[in-house]
């Protein structure tokens, strides 16, 4: 194996394994007392996030020396320039993890000359692994998954998160008082990688955040993408992950200008 390759597929087997690693460590360890510290406003880490970022990163090292890496924990150690860049969230969804709430995820994205080549996010509870490479159709487990074909507001099940800031919050209400009455229903996941991957095979058809980091959606963003879905800001321009902070909508793509949009919906939705 080539100590320097940018080949999508490579990189998405080392994402996969060294997810499946991580994945397994956390299965291990999810149930058992956590040493939670805070490192900002609403924003906690436990020993374990380290330790399966640790887990992450000494695979791929071991594959690829000369490689850089991007992630959510600090680590000084790790290279920042190379030829395929390494975008790391070892746990998506530290809230939920750190009080035993059985929903969160590994997301691991390789990146060349700042475009996203290959991704996973892997749900260690439910054994799943969601992939895409460039190119190719995103999988589940190896089955080829698609986006939900869902074409009007009243079938829509949209989940959405809370940002940590006051504004992002705002902002997420404001859309969630402009969808609520005319949706089916609406979801809080707690990790943003696992909603955009459970975009991408259908389970629902719309996620909003008003405030991601590369880290929560490098990997799902290609997982969306290639199962046929969207990504915009909310005023419809493409979502791009180097782009300064912006809110991502995300949808199956057909239904994605009725959820900018929901005063478009002509259905009469009368409030019981
Ligand atoms: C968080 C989760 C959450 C989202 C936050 C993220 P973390 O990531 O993805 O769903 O709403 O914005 O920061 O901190 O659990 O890795
Ligand atoms: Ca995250
Ligand atoms: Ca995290």
């Amino acid at each position: 194996m080539s100590l320097t390759t940018d080949d999508p597929n490579v990189l998405l087997e080392t994402a996969q394994v060294a997810a499946a690693a991580a994945g397994n460590y956390l299965r291990d360890v999810w149930q058992k007392p956590r040493h939670i510290q805070s490192k900002g406003w609403r924003d906690l880490v436990t020993d374990a996030d380290v330790e399966a970022q640790h887990i992450i990163t000494e695979l791929i090292r071991g594959r690829f020396p000369h490689h850089a890496f991007l992630v959510e924990e600090d680590d000084p150690t790790l290279p920042t320039a190379g030829l395929v860049q390494w975008i790391i969230d070892p746990v998506d969804g530290t809230s939920n993890f750190s009080r035993q709430v059985p929903i969160f995820s590994v997301s691991i994205a390789a990146a060349v000359a700042g475009q996203v080549v290959a991704g996973v996010v892997y749900d260690p509870l439910r054994d799943e692994m969601f992939s895409a490479a460039a190119n190719q159709p995103t999988t589940l487990n190896n089955q080829p998954v698609q986006v939900s074909p869902v074409s009007e507001l009243i079938q829509v099940i949209i989940a959405f998160d809370w940002s940590r800031a006051p504004t992002d919050r705002q902002l997420t209400l404001e859309l969630l008082t402009r969808l609520a009455h005319r949706v089916h229903t609406i979801r809080a996941v707690g990790s943003a990688a696992l909603a955009m991957a459970w975009v991408a095979c259908g389970r629902l058809d719309a996620y909003f955040n008003a405030m991601l980091k590369p880290w929560d959606a490098a990997a799902g963003l290609l997982l969306v993408q290639q199962s046929g879905g969207q990504l915009t800001n909310l005023d419809g321009t493409p979502w791009l992950l180097d782009s300064p902070p912006q809110p991502c909508l995300v949808s199956n793509g057909v239904i994605h200008p009725l959820m900018l949009r929901p005063e478009n919906d002509i259905i009469n939705h009368e409030i019981a």
